[in-house]
């Protein structure tokens, strides 16, 4: 039985003297649960592969808790990546670096880079420190399938498969860091996520430029369908009145449903009251997570505008949408 720890000092102990000698632990981070294994434990990282199983073509983001750790990471840093960690670490940003010589190949999947990021929640860094090393986590959950944003979701997900995971309550952002190449050729957009894209223009006044595949390979790892509950996945621009008899059914509405009443049951959700999309992604995953456990025929989810938080959002529900069979 995997153990539901209270982020107490003596846990947090705990949790890192199993990562220190090569284990796993699960621990809360601002966006998703995340599944930590010492950056330098080549049997740590392995069992982050096995207990996800996670292809090892994709590969892990480093955490740390200083700005120092990242010279343990990445032999550059070059100054349009240093504006962004100035400005938004601890945050939802991951940043892809030059890899230092010292970082597996299995973190990396052999890349010339490394992806880092300093989480902005408080369990996570005190984790982090009392490890003495980064920590590579992916988030909680086996690959492909719905990220975890409460220790419930993890335990659920990944019971048999490690030891703990420490509760630190649900994750405030709810969706993964966005993450980004920032260098002297510009900030390339590899994941949206946390942070949106207005902001960092907005901190830069630089453009964010999406690579394109032929010159930068995008973020690797990113299959088609990702992100997927078991339940088949519908996106649809609106969810009308006659689909509300469809048998047996879930909805997910973008913002909660006024106009139509009759039909509505526990099968129906909605992201955000008024359409605030910062709401709407905190309750993205948790809201699919309830769903799918109602076990419905299909959960038919509202598209949401594509602009701030939205382009993460969308980025989720289209790759949900995206696996054509029920999962087993
Ligand atoms: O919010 C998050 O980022 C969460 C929490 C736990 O921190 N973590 C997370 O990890 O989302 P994961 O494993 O689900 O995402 C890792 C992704 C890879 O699939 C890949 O797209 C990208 O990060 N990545 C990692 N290293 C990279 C690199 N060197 N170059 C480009 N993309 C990289
Ligand atoms: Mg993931």
């Amino acid at each position: 039985m995997i153990k539901i720890l209270k982020p107490t000092d003596e846990n947090i102990t705990l949790a890192s003297g199993i990562i220190k000698s090569g284990g796993l632990a699960a621990f809360p981070t601002e966006t998703v649960y995340g599944l930590g294994a010492d950056v330098f434990s080549r049997r740590g990282i392995a069992g982050i592969f096995e207990a996800k199983n996670r292809p090892f073509f994709d590969p892990l983001i480093c955490h740390i808790s200083s700005l120092e750790e990242v010279q343990r990471l990445s032999s550059e840093f070059p100054p349009e990546a240093i504006m962004l960690a100035e400005r938004f670490w601890p945050g939802p940003l991951t940043l892809v670096l030059p890899r230092h010589t010292d970082v597996p190949d299995i973190v990396t999947s052999g890349l010339p880079t490394v992806a880092v990021r300093m989480p902005a929640h408080d369990v996570a860094l005190r984790l982090i420190k009392k490890c003495g090393t980064p920590l590579a986590a992916p988030s909680a959950n086996p690959f492909g399938c719905l990220s975890p944003t409460t220790a419930a979701h993890v335990a659920e997900a990944l019971d048999g498969k490690i030891e703990v995971v420490i509760d630190g309550g649900p994750c405030p952002v709810g969706v993964e860091s966005t993450i980004v190449k920032a260098d002297k050729t510009g900030i390339f957009l590899l994941r949206p996520g946390g942070i949106s894209v207005e902001e960092i223009e907005a901190a830069t006044g630089l453009k964010v430029l999406t690579p394109n595949a032929s010159e930068t390979p995008e973020a690797p790892g990113q299959l088609p369908y990702h992100y997927s509950p078991m339940t088949p996945l519908r996106l649809v621009k609106k969810i009308t009145g006659d689909m509300l008899s469809i048998k047996d059914a879930a909805f997910l509405f973008f913002t909660k449903p006024v106009d139509i009443t009759a039909g509505i049951t526990a099968n129906t959700g909605f992201l955000s009251q008024g359409g605030d999309l910062r709401e709407a992604a905190s309750a993205v995953f948790s809201e699919l997570h309830r769903l799918d456990s109602l076990r419905p025929s299909v959960i038919i989810a509202e598209e949401v505008p594509a602009e701030g938080l939205g382009l993460a959002i969308m980025d989720r529900l289209i790759k949900a949408s995206k696996r054509t069979s029920p999962q087993s």
